[in-house]
């Protein structure tokens, strides 16, 4: 296998500040496709999304941001504004859900979670191959059930996971310095002895935290 590939996937990072073009429609499509390649135990297929795009990003945040103050969580002036500045140059918004069956019981419910979190990771990984920008928050009255009911991501079906912002990067971000892998791997080598906790394996280098 090339190396190119593998390079997109340790530089990719979040991309909050975006602006259009978002995504065409064939990019579009590969995103989602991507995120159907997301492992998937029992291939229970837990992810749900919802577009959101040009003008109804801004429905969706005053939305958002109405029904979190109904919801008895006030919000500051400065938060209102700098979200209304962050999504109304935002052209895509993915709003994210996990399907939860109450029947279906095999698989455990945080696995279903799981598997919409490793689509979620495959979206962000395909947006940033394709040079977009993404960002996955989850701030945006993902835990106020007046927003997800307009969604159509109803209790007890649905639990939404956040949203992710799809766009051209208002400024070419930085590349981000990472740990080294080495300061979360433990060995256990199964003979009389413990695994050596990872943090006392190795230790952060200078600078990062975590
Ligand atoms: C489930 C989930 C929810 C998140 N929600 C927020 C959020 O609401 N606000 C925020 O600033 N970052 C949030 N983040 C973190 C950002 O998406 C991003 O990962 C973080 O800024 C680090 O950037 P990186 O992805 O380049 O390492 C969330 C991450 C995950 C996995």
């Amino acid at each position: 296998m090339s190396v190119a590939p593998l390079n997109y996937l340790l530089s990719r990072c979040s991309v909050k500040y975006v602006q259009a073009p978002g995504p065409t429609d064939e990019h579009l499509a590969l995103i989602l496709q991507a995120a159907m390649s997301a492992p998937d135990h029992g291939r229970e297929r837990p992810w749900r999304f919802a577009l959101i795009r040009g003008a109804a990003v801004m429905h969706l945040a005053e939305l958002a941001l109405a029904a979190t103050e109904r919801a008895g969580r006030p919000i500051t002036a400065a938060k209102e504004a700098s979200t209304r500045a962050w999504l109304e140059k935002v052209p895509l918004l993915i709003a994210v859900a996990c399907h939860l069956d109450s029947v279906s019981t095999r698989i455990p419910e945080h696995e279903r979670m799981l598997a919409v979190g490793a689509s979620v990771t495959n979206m962000l990984n395909a947006a940033h191959m394709l040079g977009y920008g993404a960002y996955w928050s989850t701030g945006l009255g993902t835990y106020v059930d007046e927003v997800n009911d307009a969604l159509g991501f109803e209790k007890p079906g649905y639990r939404c996971m956040g949203h992710v912002s799809i766009g051209t990067p208002i400024q070419t971000p930085a590349p981000v310095k990472r740990p080294d892998y080495q300061a979360f791997v433990s060995e256990w080598t199964g003979v009389g002895e413990q695994a050596i906790p990872a943090h006392a394996a190795a230790s952060m280098p200078a600078g990062l935290t975590d």
